[in-house]
């Protein structure tokens, strides 16, 4: 008989694990890892033995599929069905080069299942301290970065929402020293921005239509009398001043929609380094050509200025020039017949100082600051109606701001102290070679 009796094989062959123990859990089958990957020379079983004394004669059967260990074998380790575990260490005893017999020691490894414990143990105090932290780390981070942003994302929702200034982010948080103080203080500043343009605008709208609204009731109550009299000298009269409004207003039209485009053309234009001394000459050179009997002549001067160095500024051309024609047309208009209007380019530091200076009656001390202000205008009496906005030092003054620049205004005094005229100073940033 080749192949054994099947009830006798039975009684021999380990049933199948799964026949023992119900399917081995993540834990288990974890622990099956750790203690393989140590001791990869161990051989382990699961039986279901009863626990001691494991049948010594068994696995030296000769009839068994248990194979016997090999001379020098690994120790033998079994796991019972009461979850113990068994060690046996067998070792043959040879005399005279044949095997005579096996001593075989087998023990309950209770220490092995202590041990066992003790690394289940800790790895499970470990899992659970980590557990710990991870909650208590995601418990910080949700208390420090993520409740603060959502906070954060709040008042800017409500800025957006709200038409007011209701919204305004919390002090705490601009308070802090971190990357979201950072962030609210950003905020926030974009916001003040934000407003400040608006109320500019708001500021604008409301200055425009109270200029406007001025040469519109003159026009208005001119056309109510001029429907009412008959006299011819009055009509023609009347006329004149509704002819002076139509003009004043489309002065000012054209000078408000050149302003309020303003802002947008100097965010897109760029700037480049600007030599001054040539610019001064042909516009004093425009006006000397153009130049009528009586009116001002206008003189250049420069310091610091040669072919190999040229006095240069960071500008926008066009914008520089403009900001020059206007000082230059108030200058005229304040001369009196032949005066003379100086301009003048000094480097001053890492800036230049372009200037104009007149000698007319220059600028009321009261008024040095308010004449910057959009449309303030005063001018003589006699002067042609219509033909000021007040919006030319108003502009020149957003042109430099935007160049980074500054313009200011002083009176000039002659040797006994006395106005001799006005002097409008504008720096701009110096392009060195
Ligand atoms: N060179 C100057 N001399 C005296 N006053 C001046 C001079 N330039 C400007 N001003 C005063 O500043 C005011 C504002 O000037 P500006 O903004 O150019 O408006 P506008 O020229 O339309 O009146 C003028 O109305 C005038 O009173
Ligand atoms: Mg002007």
């Amino acid at each position: 008989q080749r192949a054994p009796p099947p009830a006798r094989s039975d009684e021999h062959q380990p049933p199948p694990f799964h026949r023992l123990h119900p399917p081995p859990g993540l834990y288990e089958r974890l622990l099956t890892w750790l203690w393989s990957s140590h001791s990869s020379s161990i051989v382990t079983l699961d039986t279901n033995e009863a626990d001691i004394p494991a049948d010594p004669a068994r696995p030296t059967d000769a009839n068994g599929t248990f194979s016997r260990p090999p001379p020098e074998a690994p120790p033998y380790i079994r796991r019972t069905a009461n979850n113990r575990l068994i060690i046996t260490v067998a070792e043959p005893v040879i005399h005279e080069g044949r095997t005579v017999g096996i001593i075989q020691l087998t023990r309950a490894a209770s220490q092995v299942d202590r041990a066992l414990f003790a690394i289940r143990s800790s790895i499970l105090s470990l899992f659970l301290m980590v557990l710990v932290i991870t909650v208590l780390l995601s418990w910080y981070l949700s208390l420090t970065i993520a409740r603060p942003l959502l906070r954060l994302a709040a008042s800017a929702q409500i800025m957006r929402e709200s038409s007011g200034r209701t919204g305004t982010v919390p002090a705490r948080l601009l308070a802090r020293r971190d990357e979201i103080g950072d962030l609210a203080r950003a905020l926030q500043a974009s916001a003040q921005a934000l407003w400040k343009r608006m109320d500019a605008i708001e500021r604008f709208a409301a200055d425009v239509s109270h200029e406007i609204k001025n040469p519109l009731s003159s026009i208005r109550s001119a056309i109510e009398t001029l429907l009412r009299i008959e006299d011819l000298n009055q009509k023609r009269r009347l006329l004149t001043i509704i002819n002076d409004d139509v003009l004043r207003l489309d002065r000012l039209i054209t000078d408000i929609s050149d302003a309020s485009r303003l802002d947008a053309e100097m965010s897109r234009a760029q700037t480049e380094a600007i030599s001054v001394v040539p610019l001064l000459s042909v516009l004093a050179e425009i006006h000397q050509a153009t130049r009528k009997e009586g009116e001002p002549i206008i003189l250049t001067h420069s310091e610091g200025d040669s072919p190999e160095h040229p006095l240069r500024v960071l500008a926008v051309e066009d914008r520089l020039v403009q900001v020059l024609r206007n000082l230059i047309g108030n200058a005229i208009s304040f001369s009196p017949p032949n005066g003379r209007i100086l301009l003048e380019a000094v480097p001053v530091g890492n800036m230049v100082a372009l200037s104009v200076s007149d000698e007319g009656p220059g600028i009321p001390q009261a008024k040095l600051d308010s004449i910057f202000d959009r449309f303030y205008s005063e001018r003589p009496k006699e002067e042609h109606f219509g033909q000021h906005s007040g919006l030319g030092l108003s502009i020149s003054r957003q042109i430099v701001d935007a160049l980074h620049g500054t313009i200011s205004v002083e009176n000039r005094h002659d040797a006994q102290g006395h106005v001799a005229g006005a002097r409008f100073t504008v720096r701009l940033p110096r392009v060195m070679a």
